[in-house]
């Protein structure tokens, strides 16, 4: 069966510009690449977003310490950030900065759009205020915290504005059945699930919350028909989702229903109030399409878990125990962005756990799943095909033309996985893709590597070599299917291992890389997994290893 081809919006936070970025970001960002390339690699037409908020009062804040506009901070930073995905790759679409024109125009017109319905309205507001997260919290939430900030522990401060607010408590039971309808097609709104039952219970209890405040000093977007009130930070970076495509090219991208990666920081925000946001401006003339069907049947976020330190404190930048980006060029220098892309999509929290960082596990994952494995694999069956076939790729044969006695239970289990199920492999790994398992997706692609190595290890073409005359055929037969196995393999690896799997394919004759560029950047996962495409002859390039073994120093 093909798989069905479409359109994908994947999303990032974006990032407070009060700092420099840190492993944090590099990570959310990470996965949500990881998830694009492999939209893109199955043919969908992708749109991946990230970028900054600046409007915050931590960044006015910490730009005055500096002797600095907010504006000029917010652009040192901002670079920061850009360089930081650029070096690493990151293949976002395009870079939201909240003090662009375009966001700014675009957040002016919804927030209009919602005065108007009466959706916003003005009032006073008084609570319990986190200033570090510039947020409020709940009385009984601060009560439980003891009225100290869940998140760095610092004293809540009690305060009382004269705001706007956004009528969330009237969206409480649209949130529910829209929760509720989700949860029937079996596709939570909140993944993993696991996260939902808190968001759902506070929802029953949602009350309205203010979207704006007053003396920023002018850093921000003022609320349209009064400029003594800057629009909350938060309500003005949770639209950058829709500004960035808020125009005739790009709408179908949010039309198809976005994957927001976020952490569990800020969860309540992406959870209640965007969607609750987005059901008034739906109602508001010309803005139907931000809350259609097929929105509100795709549209999810993914609240991963954080990276913590050894003592298990969240790294966090007012914390100061981030590893920065001079960390991670080093990271990078000495393993490569494939190794780094790699650890982080597989083992960091995207689940409900938290992971410490630890350069130790950085090493051991290295050398098991990608020196020992791919790459080792790749360079074995090179090595064989340059000495036994002159570096031609032989001729694997048939399965079926294969003497019974080839047989054996490992090399029937390879057989089994490889040629007939390829296209159900394939399969299993869209799915375990779209359910956002990156482990498993990267494991199950490993396993076709691992069953190339029990083979070779079973069959033993360099023994069976020494007799030649008698056994040409059966090590060409070997060795071929296994180089077409890791070109497999590859094609299933590529979105955790981008540049050592475009060598390997260079190698191979393989003009995947040239065909994605012809394609607007989009590959043909289907085709290209399919068994039989290495034809016999086609050079096969040994070259240096793709993962050199890592020695641990003492
Ligand atoms: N600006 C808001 C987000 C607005 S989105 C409409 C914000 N910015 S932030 O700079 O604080 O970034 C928070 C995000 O950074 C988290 O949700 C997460 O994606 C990432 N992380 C920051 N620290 C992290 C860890 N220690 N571990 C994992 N992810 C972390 O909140």
């Amino acid at each position: 069966m093909a798989t069905e081809t479409g359109t994908a919006y994947v999303t990032t936070p974006i990032y407070y510009v009060n700092d420099k970025p840190h492993l944090g970001h590099v990570y959310t960002t990470m996965v949500a690449d990881v998830v694009s390339r492999y939209h893109r690699l199955r043919v969908d037409d992708t749109f991946f977003l990230t970028g900054v908020d600046e409007h915050a009062a931590k960044v006015s804040d910490k730009a005055a310490e500096h002797g600095m506009s907010a504006q000029e901070w917010a652009d040192n930073n901002a670079k920061a950030f850009r360089e930081v995905f650029k070096r690493l790759e990151m293949t976002n679409d395009d870079f939201v900065r909240t003090s662009s024109e375009r966001h700014k125009a675009k957040v002016t017109e919804y927030v209009a759009a919602l005065k108007k319905t009466g959706d916003v309205y003005e009032g006073e507001y008084e609570g319990w205020y986190d200033a570090g997260q510039e947020e409020y919290v709940p009385e009984n939430k601060a009560k439980e915290t003891d009225y100290k900030s869940p998140v760095n522990g610092k004293p809540l401060v009690k305060k009382k504005e004269k705001n706007y607010f956004f009528r969330l408590e009237k969206y409480r039971d649209e949130l529910l059945a829209f929760y509720a309808a989700r949860d029937e097609a079996g596709n939570s709104y909140v993944q993993p699930g696991a996260r939902k039952n808190e968001i759902v219970n506070r929802i029953k209890e949602a009350q309205d919350v203010p979207i704006s405040r007053t003396g920023s000093g002018g850093w921000g977007i003022p609320v349209p028909g009064d400029a003594e009130q800057t629009i909350y930070v938060w309500i003005d970076a949770l639209f950058n989702y829709l500004t960035y495509v808020d125009d005739d090219k790009r709408r179908h991208y949010w039309e198809s229903g976005a994957t927001h990666f976020i952490a569990k920081d800020i969860l309540w925000f992406h959870a209640a109030i965007w969607p609750a946001l987005l059901m008034a401006l739906g109602k508001c003339e010309g803005y139907g399409w931000v809350w259609k069907k097929s929105v509100q049947d795709n549209q999810l976020v993914y609240a991963h878990s954080y990276w913590v330190s050894d003592s298990g404190e969240k790294m966090s930048k007012s914390l100061g125990n981030f590893l920065d980006p001079a960390a991670i060029d080093n990271t990078v220098n000495e393993f490569g962005l494939d190794a780094l892309r790699y650890f982080l999509a597989t083992r960091g929290p995207l689940g409900t756990t938290d992971s410490a960082f630890s350069g130790e596990l950085f090493a051991e994952v290295y050398n098991a799943d990608l020196a020992n494995t791919f790459g080792n694999s790749c360079s074995r069956v090179s090595n064989m095909i340059g000495k036994y076939f002159s570096g031609k790729m032989p001729d694997k044969g048939e399965y079926e033309s294969l003497p019974t006695e080839f047989y054996t239970p490992i090399n029937f289990h390879f057989c089994d996985l490889i040629e007939t199920h390829t296209e159900r492999l394939q399969e299993q790994y869209s799915t375990i893709m779209l359910n956002l398992d990156l482990l498993s997706a990267a494991n199950l692609a490993r396993s076709v590597v691992e069953s190339v190595d029990a083979y070779i290890d079973e069959r033993k073409p360099f023994t069976l070599a020494k007799e030649w005359d008698k056994n040409e055929t059966e090590v060409g037969v070997i060795l071929g299917t296994c180089a077409e196995a890791l070109r497999i393999a590859s094609v299933l690896l590529w979105p955790f291992i981008p540049d050592a799997c475009e060598t390997f394919w260079e190698r191979i004759g393989c003009d995947y890389t040239q065909q994605m560029k012809d394609n607007k950047g989009l590959g043909k996962l289907d085709a290209w997994t399919e068994w039989g495409q290495l034809e016999a002859g086609t050079p096969i390039e040994k070259g240096d290893p793709l993962f050199p073994r890592y020695q641990t120093k003492d």
